[in-house]
């Protein structure tokens, strides 16, 4: 098992660290959900990516309590779903009495309500995150065009944009549009948006003796991808986690690039 400072964090403009490592729980609900949830706690995870849309923010939070492990060492991201437009205040106070925090680490726009950037929500995040009820904000499913509304609208760029992410999505140019702002890139649905058997991901995985799951998690972090795998499988939550004892090479990196190409 990996030890748990071993994840890297990617540094969000707050100053805060966010590990470039997390669980997804997205379909990980009931149950199942809180003991997933718990045991990758237990196993050294130390971010948790769950939304409002999930309706399992409960079973997270009762997770981490039930872990033992202190509040202020899980990095904890919930999201606005876009119909809720309008109602941020009453949405972000049931998150947090939902997981039963006084503040989340990253509240995010799930997705752009109908397609439009709508600065008006942002400014009323800002508003909520200088009340102290999270402590960074950030968007998702946005594009650079309405991200770049957002600031030009309020004067202010959002910490992260969560976004479809994997080899076969693979884009220098996105990934710089956003450094070039200030932005971590969080990727999600690792395994869903890529062929696991690919012959480019099984030649490196023979090579390191790993998965070509936790050559795709590798590939992430070595870009500073933040990653988010979910899964509710005991074995696969403690594979998903440790890739920190391998090393892509420069070539083996670039060829897993051009599977975007
Ligand atoms: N912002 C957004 O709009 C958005 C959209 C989608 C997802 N997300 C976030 O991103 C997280 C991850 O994305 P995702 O849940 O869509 O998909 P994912 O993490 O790419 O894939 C999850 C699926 O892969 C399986 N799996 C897990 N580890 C595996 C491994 N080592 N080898 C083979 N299969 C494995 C899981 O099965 P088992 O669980 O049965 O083990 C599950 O069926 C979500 O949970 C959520 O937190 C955000």
């Amino acid at each position: 098992m990996s030890g748990v400072k071993d994840i890297p964090t990617a540094r969000l403009r707050t100053g805060a660290g966010m590990p470039l490592l997390g669980f997804g729980t997205w379909q990980a609900r009931g149950t199942r959900g809180r003991e997933a949830t718990r045991y990758a706690l237990e196993q050294g995870y130390r971010h948790l990516d769950t939304a409002t849309m999930y309706r399992n923010e409960s079973e997270v939070g009762q997770a981490l309590r039930d872990s033992g492990v202190p509040r202020d060492e899980v990095f904890l991201t919930t999201k606005l779903p876009a119909e809720r437009a309008g109602q941020e205040r009453r949405t972000l106070t049931e998150s947090l009495r939902a997981l039963g925090v006084d503040a989340v680490d990253l509240w995010l726009i799930h997705w752009p309500p109908n397609g439009q950037a709508r600065p008006e929500i942002w400014q009323r995040f800002q508003e909520l995150r200088d009340e102290g009820l999270t402590r960074a904000i950030g968007v998702s499913n946005y594009s650079i065009r309405q991200i770049d509304e957002l600031v030009e609208a309020t004067g202010e760029t959002p910490t992260v944009n969560q976004i479809p992410w994997g080899p076969t999505l693979h884009d220098a140019t996105v990934l710089e549009e956003h450094r070039a702002r200030g932005i971590v890139v969080e990727g999600y649905s690792p395994f869903k948006n890529t062929d696991l058997d690919a012959p480019v991901l099984r030649e490196v995985a023979a090579a390191h003796g790993v998965s070509t799951a936790q050559v795709v998690l590798r590939w992430h972090l070595q870009h500073s991808v933040v990653v988010i795998p979910k899964s509710v499988t005991p074995a696969r939550i403690v594979a998903n986690l440790d890739v920190l004892g391998f090393e892509l090479s420069p070539d083996e990196m670039s060829r897993i690039d051009g599977l975007g190409r």
